[in-house]
């Protein structure tokens, strides 16, 4: 998803310095945004792919900006670490963001030093074509930092909703649970993947099926979130499908490993 916000934030015009700490993977990151920037282009997009990429810049640590957007693994204590290191490196009037799909922003505003500049900015998968940013405004949040990331989003042509703190926001409060039951379906042997999928497609009009969505998220974020879900919220029913977690322990990610619910390879 850092790619996918990288690119966004380079398309309306803005310089984006672009960071991981895993080696490769901003080289990933940058063919990932080529791609994606050819075939909105292709499909008239205003923007010229060499003139969006020639504003991203890879850097090998974190570096001062008016902004960052943390889109790191959904665990807290690297999270927490990604904060620290940016409320050292950032000017102390610069927003830190998290990009966290269900990890409360407090918990990151508490390690800096700027908690009334630290918020949540949650963009969808894939970036480039979802609408939504999910602001998140922690009990220190300064409304004037709502102001500036609402504003932010609708000049990245994104459509903000403003949230409270609560695990999983809004968002994966509703979804996670979908994609888990989706899963202990699975697991109880009620339909084959595929007939689950085109339940939801067909049943509902989701644009995909929840299985399918899974291997797209990542089945690791999706066990993480549905965690913190459990853990936050203090209910049983936010407990992982066993299916879920049997995935994840193998190694199979979903896309991103090419082997998930369905296979990619
Ligand atoms: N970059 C640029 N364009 C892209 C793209 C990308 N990465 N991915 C898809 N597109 C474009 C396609 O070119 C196509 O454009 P067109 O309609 O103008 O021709 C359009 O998006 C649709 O793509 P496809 O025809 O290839 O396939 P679909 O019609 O199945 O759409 C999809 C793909 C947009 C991913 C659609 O299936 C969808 O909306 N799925 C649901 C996604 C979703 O729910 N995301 C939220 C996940 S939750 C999350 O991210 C939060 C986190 O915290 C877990």
């Amino acid at each position: 998803m850092g790619a996918g916000i990288a690119q966004v934030m380079a398309a309306s015009g803005r310089t984006v310095f672009l960071h991981d700490a895993a080696p490769g993977a901003v080289e990933k990151g940058l063919a990932g945004m080529r791609k994606s920037l050819e075939r909105l282009a292709a499909k008239g997009a205003p923007h010229d792919p060499d003139d969006v990429l020639g504003r991203v810049e890879p850097v090998d640590e974190i570096v001062d900006a008016d902004l960052m957007v943390e889109a790191v693994v959904e665990d807290a204590d690297v999270k927490q670490n990604v904060f620290r290191r940016a409320d050292l490196a950032l000017d102390p009037d610069a927003v830190l963001a998290s990009n966290t799909s269900s990890i409360p922003i407090a918990s990151l505003a508490e390690v800096t030093a700027r908690p009334e500049r630290v918020i949540g900015m949650h963009f969808f998968n894939p970036v480039p074509v979802m609408a939504l940013v999910e602001v998140v405004r922690a009990p220190g949040t300064a409304d004037e930092t709502v102001r500036e990331i609402v504003a932010l989003a609708e000049e990245l042509g994104k459509t903000p909703a403003e949230v409270n703190d609560f695990p999983g926001f809004v968002s994966n409060r509703i979804l996670m649970p979908l994609i888990n039951e989706a899963a202990h379906a699975l697991q109880d042997g009620v339909a084959e993947a595929e007939a689950i999928d085109t339940i939801a497609r067909l049943g509902f009009n989701h644009p995909m099926g929840p299985l399918a969505l899974a291997d797209l998220i990542g089945l690791d974020t999706c066990v993480s979130i549905m965690e913190v879900l459990r853990d936050g919220l203090g209910e049983a029913k936010f407990e992982p499908c066993p299916l879920l977690r049997d995935h994840v322990a193998a190694g199979r990610l979903g896309r991103k490993t090419g082997q998930g619910f369905y296979s990619y390879l």
